[in-house]
C-alpha cells in the first residue's frame, strides 16, 4: 500500500512540474467538507484496492514505474527555470492528452531561475584530494578565480557561535549529525547565513542524509535578508566526517573551492493541468490535500 502511494505521488510530482499560483481561484476546504469527502472517498475503499490490485498485481504492474523511468531517462533533471523543465511540462502534456485526459493545459507562471554553472572543490592541505560537491540551491557564485580558505570544522550551530572567533576568513563545515531530516536540514538550509555572520567566506554542508556512498545530496538554501551572501554547497557524509578528524588532530585544512552558480531573473514556465471530468457534478472541482485527508480518515 505505501509503495503503491509512493507511486502514485511520484507520477503526481513528475506532472506538477512547476509550482505556483493557478489563475483559478481556489477556495480552501474547511474542516466539515474536509470530514465528508473523507467519508465519501473511504467509501470506494473497494474501488480503490482494485485499481492498487490491477498496478501491483495485475494488468497495469510495473506501468507506472515504466512510464517514470521513461519519463526522467528522457528529460532528465527538471530545475525550475531550465530548458529540461520546458522539455518535460512538453513531455508531460502530450502523455496526459494521448492518455485520455481532459481539458488539459497550460497554466503560464513565473519561477526562480538559478544556474549552478561549473563547480569544483579541491583539498590543497594536508593532501591534494577532489572533494564531490554540489551547490545549495539559490547559492552565490564565488569570484571566477575561487576561494583559497582554511577550513573551520564544527558539528552544530552552537559550536559555531562558540568558536565565532576563530570562523573570520574561513570556509566553514558543518559536520552535523544525521537526526532526521526535518531536524537536520537546518544545517543546509540556514548554514549559509550563520557562517557569514561570524565572518565565514564559504560555507559547506555535510549533506542531510543517513547514508551515502561518496554522494552529495543537495537541496534549497535560504540567504537571511541582512546576512551577506557567502557561496554555499553540500559535501558528503564521509569528507565532512574526514576534515573532522583532520581538525581534531588539529590539523590545518585548506581547500580550493569554485563554484559557477548565477540567479537570473525569474523565468516564464507552467503549471501543467489535466482533468477527469467527473460524470455527476462535471462542473464542480475538489481540491483535496493528500495530508489533510489522510490524518482525518484512513484512507
Ligand atoms: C514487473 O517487474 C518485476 C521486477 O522487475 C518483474 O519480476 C515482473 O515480471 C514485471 N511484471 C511484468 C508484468 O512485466
Ligand atoms: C597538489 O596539487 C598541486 C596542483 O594542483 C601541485 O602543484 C602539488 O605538487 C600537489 N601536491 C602533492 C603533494 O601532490
Ligand atoms: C497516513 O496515516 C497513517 C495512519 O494514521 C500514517 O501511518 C501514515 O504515516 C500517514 N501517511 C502520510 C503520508 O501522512
Amino acid at each position: 500500500m505505501n509503495s503503491v502511494l509512493g507511486t502514485f505521488l511520484a507520477i503526481l510530482f513528475a506532472i506538477s512540474s512547476a509550482a505556483g499560483r493557478p489563475t483559478n481561484e481556489v477556495k480552501s476546504i474547511h474542516e466539515q467538507t474536509v470530514k465528508d469527502t473523507s467519508k465519501e472517498i473511504a467509501a470506494y475503499s473497494n474501488i480503490a484496492m482494485d485499481i492498487i490490485n490491477l498496478a501491483v498485481n495485475g494488468n497495469a504492474q510495473n506501468r507506472s514505474y515504466n512510464r517514470l523511468a521513461e519519463f526522467v531517462d528522457s528529460i532528465g533533471n527538471r530545475i525550475s527555470g531550465s530548458g529540461n523543465l520546458d522539455q518535460a511540462i512538453k513531455y508531460m502534456y502530450s502523455a496526459l492528452k494521448e492518455n485520455g485526459l481532459e481539458n488539459v493545459h497550460l497554466e503560464p507562471v513565473k519561477v526562480p531561475h538559478w544556474v549552478r554553472g561549473q563547480e569544483s572543490a579541491v583539498m590543497l592541505e594536508p593532501r591534494n584530494h577532489t572533494i564531490a560537491i554540489l551547490g545549495l540551491g539559490s547559492s552565490v557564485g564565488t569570484p571566477p578565480e575561487g576561494i583559497t580558505a582554511e577550513v573551520l570544522v564544527v558539528q552544530s550551530f552552537d559550536e559555531l557561535h562558540q568558536r565565532a572567533q576563530e570562523a573570520k576568513g574561513k570556509i566553514v563545515v558543518f559536520n552535523e549529525q544525521f537526526v532526521s531530516y526535518g531536524e537536520t536540514v537546518k544545517y543546509r538550509e540556514f548554514g549559509a547565513s550563520e557562517a557569514a555572520k561570524v565572518g565565514a567566506v564559504a560555507s559547506l554542508i555535510r549533506s542531510v542524509t543517513p547514508f551515502s556512498i561518496n554522494s552529495p545530496h543537495t537541496g534549497q538554501q535560504d540567504y537571511q535578508a541582512d546576512v551577506i551572501k557567502i557561496p554555499a554547497a553540500c559535501i558528503t557524509i564521509e569528507d565532512a566526517e574526514m576534515m573532522a578528524r583532520m581538525a581534531r588532530r588539529n590539523i590545518r585544512i585548506v581547500l580550493h573551492l569554485m563554484m559557477g552558480a548565477q540567479t537570473y531573473p525569474d523565468a516564464l514556465s507552467y503549471n501543467t493541468v489535466a482533468e477527469i471530468v467527473g460524470s455527476q457534478f462535471p462542473k464542480q472541482v475538489s481540491v483535496i490535500p493528500i495530508q489533510e485527508l489522510n490524518s482525518s480518515s484512513h484512507v
